[in-house]
């Protein structure tokens, strides 16, 4: 193949500004919840963080989702700051585009929906769509997909040279098409400038007297517009509404989270029981043990460790830390680079700084601990009045006994020893030791005399 062939067949496609309907005002009543169905947690967050997270890869002019008066205030508080256009009664998914209409106004391109509730779609599968659209040029391009048993999903209707006819409802279809294997998956891309005509025109004489935002291809196609399909991974847009579908999704979701921590170089001992966030981010050669469960906002540098039963959230571990086993670190731990947080241990708000140590049964809150620091067993920082929380500051090299309790507001010096079993309510000087407990008291040939005594009196 000559090389001007190839650069004519590899052309880059001119992508136009697209704008993202997000449709979340159904009531997801299968879900038996207080809670919107779009804001049940996949991987820690609110499952339409997931979705919207898929359609900002494709740095979308705009992206607007569409709410129930009944969903509004906590969708709208979950999706900031993007904009929420309000559905006032569901009458169906072009209804429901419509409502954004308003918000759509200027805007030239492409208009890609989706739905709140499938937070396993892709970057890839969308780009896809939107790709398979500007091709051929298309009113409308469907996301296609075969699922195992297609169901109540709308049925796609392809005509000999592959173009897409028309989108069946189940509800509607008549056997022969009920039969069909190729389904809607819910995403569709549109033709801005095609899309207003095709939204008026849709009606609700159907088995559920909905206004269907499938109708749109059988619409375009009256006009004499072309309609296209991608065709993707059935799991892209596997749907959650039941308990059961959120487990699973969940299950899917952490699967395809493990295999990316693997594939950059995280070694994940028993991938199954480890548990993952979208945006956690890993160095290279980190190891994690089974049974861990990484919430939102954590970071581990190259060649940390977390050893089993751990539970990170909104954490820092710096290259070469090592965290438990059995070990909770809570919103706000930075764990230096080579410092060590072992067994039962918990840390709030708290700065482990280089090589320090915290191995046993230990709480630090709201507190700062200097490089090489050692923090004894069973330390507690009581950094909690009932009222306010206070700060505790541990110097660089300090020593602190095992079974302390620091007060704070205090601070430990650098290098300063603390006693075990003290309980410290003032601040310690550099270099010093603070012993603050009582004075041991010793009675010589007390227990002898003791035993003999009872000894006697249990004969008479
Ligand atoms: C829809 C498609 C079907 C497709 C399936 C894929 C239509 C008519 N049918 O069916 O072809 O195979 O998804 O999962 O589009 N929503 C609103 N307002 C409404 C109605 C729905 O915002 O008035 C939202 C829902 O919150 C949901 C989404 O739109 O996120 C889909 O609605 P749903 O009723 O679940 O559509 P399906 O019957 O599953
Ligand atoms: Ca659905």
């Amino acid at each position: 193949m000559s090389d001007s062939t190839l650069s004519v067949s590899s052309a880059p496609l001119v992508r136009r500004p697209l704008a993202c309907v997000i449709l979340a005002a159904g009531e997801g009543t299968r879900l038996k919840s207080d809670i919107p169905k779009v804001l049940h947690r996949v991987a820690g967050e609110p499952m339409i963080a997931h979705v919207i997270r898929a359609c900002e890869a494709l740095a979308p002019a705009r992206i607007v989702v569409v709410v129930s008066p009944a969903n509004d205030d906590l969708i709208r508080a979950a999706v900031a700051p993007y904009l929420c256009a309000v559905q006032p009664a569901q009458r169906g998914t072009a209804d429901a585009l419509r409502a954004a209409e308003e918000a759509l106004q200027g805007h030239e391109g492409d208009v890609m929906v989706l739905f709140g509730d499938t937070p396993l779609v892709t970057p890839a599968t969308l780009q896809a769509l939107q790709d398979a659209r500007n091709k051929t040029d298309a009113a409308v391009a469907v996301a296609g997909f075969r699922p195992a048993s297609p169901g109540a999903y709308g049925r796609l209707v392809v005509d000999s040279s592959g173009g897409l006819e028309a989108i069946v409802e189940a509800a509607d279809a008549t056997p022969a098409e009920q039969a069909l294997t190729l389904c809607n998956g819910g995403v569709m891309a549109f033709d801005a400038a095609r899309l207003g005509p095709l939204l008026a025109a849709v009606t609700d004489t159907n088995a559920k007297h909905e206004f269907y935002l499938t109708d749109t291809v059988r619409l375009a196609r009256k006009r004499g517009w072309a309609c296209a399909v991608a065709t993707l991974e059935a799991d892209d847009v596997l749907g959650v509404n039941t308990r059961t579908e959120l487990a699973l999704v969940n299950t899917l979701f952490q699967n395809r989270l493990r295999q990316a921590a693997m594939a950059q170089g995280v070694t994940l001992e028993d991938p199954a029981t480890t548990i993952l966030s979208a945006d956690t981010v890993f160095g290279r050669d980190v190891v994690i043990g089974s049974h861990v469960v990484i919430d939102p906002g954590v970071v581990i540098e190259d060649r940390a460790v977390i050893s089993p039963f751990c539970h990170l959230t909104h954490a820092h571990l710096g290259p070469g830390a090592t965290v438990g086993p059995f070990a909770r670190l809570r919103p706000g731990t930075e764990v230096g680079e080579d410092a060590h947080v072992g067994n039962f241990v918990e840390l709030k708000k708290t700065r482990l700084g280089r090589g320090a140590k915290a191995g046993h049964l230990t709480y630090l809150g709201d507190s700062e601990v200097g490089d090489g620091a050692n923090i004894g067993a069973g330390t507690i920082t009581c950094n909690y009045d009932g009222f306010a929380k206070a700060t505790t500051r541990i110097g660089a090299g300090a020593f602190i006994g095992s079974n302390t309790a620091l007060v704070a507001p205090v601070a430990v010096g650098k290098g300063a020893y603390v006693g075990a079993g003290s309980v410290i309510t003032k601040d310690v000087p550099d270099d010093a030791l603070a012993l603050a407990r009582s004075p041991q008291d010793i009675r010589f040939g007390w227990a002898k005399k003791f035993r003999a005594l009872m000894r006697r009196d249990k004969k008479g």
